[in-house]
């Protein structure tokens, strides 16, 4: 498509919403709900302008759409972001104006946390419309989806080793891990608790030395930690870590992490793969989250084994993934496109054997 909506080719809906009263500005974009109503989580920053919360928001539910269907997940994709500073601006009033909002989509879009929001605005949008999940177990939530995000990437980091070395332990393997948030420190505990050898980056120095301290890591600057010369380098902290610059920096094997994004354009997956470096695409390997949150809309509520039992499955997934991408001789991002156009094609095509009340 060409012309002024061109950013939004393929999103089925995006809603800009204001509320005067309480400042509130935010964007809900839908990609796709071929595979169930739209699950996503807010993100809340204070982006310098409109176009950029537009970009990144189109961006961000694309990769929802994409998450879910190789997760083997029954919802669609879609984000949200919220203008404005989550230190200063985030208020009751802004967060209930923001469930309103969600409310007002009647469902075709469910919320949960993102960067810059926490699982007790959670519980407060829930004030305002059920169509919200990760709120604190004590209300009746799963809680921060951080501890799923960790296990998978660590199952999936297991599945990538397999794929290069033919063997899954880590122990003794070198893991240059950037970003040890809420995702980061809980990997480096499993990836310390298996012998890998770690070093660490965060741009909070406090966090990368307590990190360092529980679990042995050495430190390294933020700026350096792409090109430690290492076996696994994995990102955990911010998108756009593959980029034009730090490609020919890299000295490691595999590229495999938590975060979002971080292929700054699609193609540098092509340039990975012919520089003999194995990328787990990101939406596959981070998809722990997704599905720990998605377990609260299953019938009777969020069951943990159940979801920790979908979530060790991550390492399968990314196993389909690079068996896609020897057999079809493609990167493992196209790879992972085409399993989840596959299951999207082939499931949102079902129409026959219907009952009634079900659309
Ligand atoms: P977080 O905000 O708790 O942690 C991110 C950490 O990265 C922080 O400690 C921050 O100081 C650090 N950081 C920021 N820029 C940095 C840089 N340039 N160099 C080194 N460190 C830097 O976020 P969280 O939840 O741990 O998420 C990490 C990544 O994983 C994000 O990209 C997020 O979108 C992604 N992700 C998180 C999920 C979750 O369940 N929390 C689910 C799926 C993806």
């Amino acid at each position: 498509m060409r012309g002024p909506f061109a950013a939004f080719n393929g999103h089925e809906q995006v809603l800009y919403g204001a509320d005067d009263e309480s400042g509130l500005r935010c964007i809900i974009a839908i990609h796709s709900t071929a595979l169930g109503p739209a699950l996503g989580g807010t993100r809340m920053l204070p982006y310098e302008s409109e176009e950029d919360a537009l970009e990144d928001v189109l961006r961000l539910s694309e990769a929802m759409t994409y998450k879910a269907a190789v997760a083997g997940i029954d919802t669609g994709g879609g984000k949200a972001v919220i203008i404005g500073d989550p230190e200063t601006d985030k208020t009751e009033a802004l967060l209930r104006a923001y469930g309103r909002m969600i409310g007002s989509l009647g469902g075709r879009y469910t919320t949960a946390c993102d960067v810059g929001t926490y699982p007790d605005d959670i519980a407060t949008i829930l004030r305002e419309t059920p169509h919200a999940v990760g709120a604190p177990p004590e209300e009746h939530g799963s809680g921060d989806s951080g501890v799923s995000t960790a296990l998978g990437t660590y199952e999936g980091l297991r599945a990538c080793a397999e794929e290069r070395w033919g063997d899954p332990r880590l122990g003794g393997k070198h893991v240059a891990v950037q970003g040890v948030g809420k995702v980061g420190h809980r990997l480096v505990h499993h990836l310390a608790e298996e012998g890998a050898r770690v070093s660490v980056a965060d741009v909070d120095e406090d966090r990368a030395a307590r990190c360092a301290e529980e679990t042995r890591a050495e430190v390294v600057a933020p700026d350096k930690i792409h090109a430690v010369d290492c076996d696994i380098f994995s990102p955990n902290a911010l998108g756009e870590v593959v980029t034009d610059r730090t490609i020919g920096e890299l000295s490691c094997e595999i590229v495999a992490g938590a975060a979002n994004n971080q292929l700054s354009r699609a193609d540098l997956a092509d340039e990975l793969r012919a520089a003999g470096i194995l990328y787990a695409p990101d939406y596959v390997i981070n998809a722990g989250g997704l599905i720990q949150v998605a377990d609260e809309l299953r019938p009777g509520g969020y069951q943990e084994p159940r979801a920790r039992r979908r979530v060790a499955r991550i390492g399968d997934r990314l196993r389909e993934v690079f068996a896609l991408s020897r057999q079809e001789d493609v990167s493992t991002e196209e790879a992972a496109h085409r399993v989840a156009g596959r299951r999207i094609h082939a499931i949102s095509r079902l129409t026959t054997l219907r009952l009634p009340g079900r659309d």
